[in-house]
């Protein structure tokens, strides 16, 4: 009985694996709810609530067939119940704390942050200490990461994430949710050409991430060259496809030039570090994985990111987490709560 059901369902994404202590990942299933907050340029939290809901059971009854087992195998069910959308985490964990109670299994609560860190090791063996980048849609950080569930944040946004940013320049030049995705394909036929040179950090020196300052500066830009009717909050270059690849084309570079800002000051205060770690929805991103990637060679530095299915949201990460704090014997009561 050394196999662990997880479930994640922080946000948009109703995910469920099976992991075996031996074996490692058995199965990861998901259901994106992508298509269902796009006409809102977002993620509308009520639905998201509604639709994990309405999944839950049948990508849980997914990911054990897909495993070929039955709960009966089953030893310990986790559940992704930090930090997130407070409806949204608390359809998996009470689903979850349903099946501990009714089946007798242990149940162990994950921090979502926690899951994407280590989600590189479902792939590759990482020496430690390493310096993680984390960078999604609600959060960015770089973290020192000593071993599995000792780690610390030394660098931190203080307003919007990486991913909001790639999301929100998208909305203003009309591209569909998520953006991130979206301003990649458009940067890639521009040959990722920096056009517009828009603000990097203010601080090169500090650890702080700041991301909303720059997309206020895109927006005055916009504005500034005709493009952007500031009054009627309206994109005027709707069909100027060649506009729009400069746009994010430029607003590719300058996240990339501030990703590798800080992770050189990052670098210089943990010279320890043997490796860099990219994760999160935004580490699918190619032309920001190969600037990272030179950044390490010229360090010596090794380099691992996770599949693009592994970098969004799942729940394999959180099976990962689940099984080295069940090795340690870090189990949590059937009182446990969301924190958001
Ligand atoms: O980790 P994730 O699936 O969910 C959160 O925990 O937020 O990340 C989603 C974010 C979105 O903001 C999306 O635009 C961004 O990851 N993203 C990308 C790419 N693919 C997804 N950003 C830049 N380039 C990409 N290729
Ligand atoms: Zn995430």
């Amino acid at each position: 009985m050394n196999k662990i059901l997880a479930i994640e369902t922080s946000c948009d994404e109703t995910g469920a694996a099976i992991y075996d202590s031996e074996e490692g990942i058995l199965s990861n299933a998901l259901f994106s709810q992508v298509d269902l907050h796009k006409k809102y340029g977002g993620v509308v939290p009520e639905i998201a609530s509604r639709s994990h809901l309405e999944k839950i059971n049948l990508i849980v009854q997914h990911a054990l067939d897909d495993a070929h087992c039955t709960l009966d195998n089953i030893g310990t069910i986790a559940a992704v119940n930090r930090p997130g959308l407070p409806g949204s985490l608390l359809v998996g964990l009470c689903f979850a704390k349903a099946l501990a109670a009714c089946k007798d299994k242990k149940i162990i609560g994950i921090d979502h942050l926690e899951a994407h860190i280590f989600s590189t090791f479902l792939e590759h063996d990482v020496p430690f200490p390493y310096l993680c980048l984390t960078a999604s849609g609600g959060h960015t950080a770089i973290y020192i990461v000593y071993d599995f569930g000792k780690y610390k944040r030394i660098a931190e946004t203080l307003d919007d994430a990486a991913g909001e940013a790639f999301d929100k320049v998208a909305k203003l030049i009309d591209l569909p949710y998520p953006g991130g995705p979206e301003i990649e394909k458009l940067a890639t036929s521009a040959d990722y050409q920096d056009f517009f040179n828009y603000p990097r950090s203010k601080s090169k020196k500090s650890l702080k991430f700041s991301f909303s300052g720059l997309k206020t500066a895109v927006l005055y830009d916009l504005a500034r060259q005709g493009a952007y009717d500031l009054k009627n909050k309206k994109f005027l270059k709707k069909d100027d496809l060649p506009f729009k690849k400069k746009v994010a084309s430029s607003l590719l570079n300058a996240i990339s030039d501030i990703f590798i800002e800080k992770l050189k000051e990052a670098y210089k205060k943990y010279p320890d570090a043997k490796a860099v770690t990219f994760v999160g929805g935004v580490a699918c991103n190619k032309f920001i994985r190969s600037k990272i990637e030179i950044f390490c060679k010229k360090r010596k530095l090794q380099f691992f990111y996770p599949s693009p299915h592994y970098c969004t949201d799942n729940a394999a990460m959180a099976a990962f987490v689940a099984n080295y704090k069940a090795q340690q014997n870090k189990f949590d009561d059937l009182d446990l709560d969301i924190l958001t």
